[in-house]
């Protein structure tokens, strides 16, 4: 594989324990904002079986890879991916505690996903991996590059974000590189799944946040004030989503390549963080120091 000039290297970090399961973690642990946190609460709940789907999509394309470096590369991807599964599992029973249906709710996007595998073709569900990757790949600088967007949060919760999102940053060329080397995806293929990939991600978002603030007790006019004003947080002019755009477009660009966009300036106080202590909490939290 070629090499880019902000290429990170994968880690495989096992076992990382940030305290999820704690009964001490509030609620509402964004800031005791029922809306962000719901918003983060509703996206992270799809990560087990998201991740699952990423997995698979891959692997169908792993005899065909002939590149020993890509092979690991996909091992260890998948092993990263195995790994936020499990702790979003984790954090997925405190959902249900608190008595939101997830199961449910993710019944609905498991129908989408096995019917996605069904009807569309292998190198379809790759493209659409690949994009769903950079999205993730895109939750650090989301999250994480200011500190405005992550203030007053839990640490906890917070510190398995940011161990999420460094992941994806250094996983973030795989399904790309296999789609683009192996699967011989196309520039036509790879728009159309982005552009699906988006109105999925976006749609989701919108609709379990309204579901789990329904289940919190927010109903009628209360439900509807939240939501509007936490939309303008989201999604008005200088909105957290909002801010995403140019990294989104990025993606539609003809030689787009993921290693052509740097990596959040504090990746690097992550890292040395963990390397020097081996505690995922303390690294997440200096990350968020770093922030702009
Ligand atoms: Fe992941
Ligand atoms: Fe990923």
């Amino acid at each position: 594989m070629t090499e880019h000039s902000y290429k990170e290297d994968m880690v495989v970090r096992k076992d990382l324990d940030f305290g999820i399961t704690s009964d001490d973690i509030p609620r509402y642990w964004m800031a005791g904002d029922p809306f962000k946190t719901r918003v983060f609460d509703g996206v992270q709940m799809t990560f087990p079986d998201g991740e699952r789907y990423f997995i698979s999509s891959v692997r169908l394309f792993k005899d065909q890879i002939t590149d020993p470096e890509m092979k690991q590369a996909v091992r260890d991807f998948s092993f990263q991916e195995g790994q936020h599964g499990k702790v979003h599992s984790d954090y997925n029973d405190r959902l249900r505690k608190q008595g939101v249906p997830v199961d449910k709710m993710l019944a609905v996007i498991n129908k989408i996903m096995q019917g996605r595998l069904k009807n569309y073709s292998a190198s379809y569900n790759l493209a659409m991996t690949a994009a769903f990757e950079h999205f993730t790949a895109m939750m650090a600088e989301m999250f994480f590059s200011r500190k405005e967007v992550m203030a007053g949060a839990d640490p906890r919760v917070r510190a398995m974000l940011a161990w999420h999102a460094i992941e994806e940053m250094e996983h973030k060329a795989v399904a790309f590189d296999v789609m683009q080397k192996v699967a011989k995806v196309g520039y036509g293929m790879r728009c159309l799944a982005m552009a699906h990939a988006t109105f999925n991600f976006t749609l989701h978002t919108l609709i379990f946040t309204w579901i789990i603030l329904g289940k919190d007790g927010f109903k009628g006019l209360q439900r509807a004030k939240i939501y509007g004003k936490g939309l303008w947080w989201l999604m008005g002019p200088k909105g957290v989503y909002t801010r995403l755009f140019p990294k989104l477009l990025s993606y539609y660009k003809p030689g787009f390549h993921p290693w052509q966009t740097e990596t959040v300036h504090n990746y690097q106080a992550w890292l040395q963080t963990f390397n020097s202590t081996g505690n995922p909490v303390l690294a997440g939290e200096a990350m968020y120091e770093a922030a702009h």
